[in-house]
């Protein structure tokens, strides 16, 4: 059960700075597709707060304290703040593609040590964010192209 807390824990970590990053570029977007992706990252910080609340609260419920802190948060997430200057939306979404398969992949882990340790309510919770993560990674790489 411990591995399977910490993977609940260091996804949460992801969470908080994805959060946290998705609204840095809300904020310092550029170009000519401003409008869109100004908004559409609005959506995404936003549907990622809820996700955090949630994760949060399944480790509570599971008997089990989430992370808390800032420092938590930084020290424990490979998902990199990003620099507090103005970007592209092109590279934007290059680096969120990459965020959201290092979310994927964490989503992925948390579901197959759930499954080892049967902890079928952590893997069924899991399966709705494997759902989200795919349908916006096909998005994101169709808008690249
Ligand atoms: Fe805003």
């Amino acid at each position: 059960m411990e591995e399977n807390i910490n993977n609940l824990n260091q996804f949460l970590c992801e969470l908080e700075i994805m959060s946290v990053k998705l609204q840095n570029y809300h904020w310092n977007v550029q170009g000519k597709h401003f409008f869109v992706i100004h908004s559409k990252l609005e959506e995404y910080y936003d549907e990622i707060r809820e996700q955090i609340d949630e994760i949060a609260e399944h480790i509570l419920a599971k008997g089990f304290q989430p992370l808390g802190t800032m420092n938590d948060f930084i020290q424990n997430s490979k998902i990199q703040e990003a620099k507090n200057e103005k970007i592209e939306s092109a590279e934007i979404l290059t680096n969120i593609i990459e965020d959201y398969k290092t979310l994927q992949h964490k989503a992925i882990e948390i579901k197959q040590e759930a499954e080892k340790v049967e902890d079928y309510e952590t893997s069924a919770l899991i399966d709705d964010y494997l759902k989200v993560y795919a349908k916006k990674l096909w998005m994101f790489n169709e808008s690249i192209k």
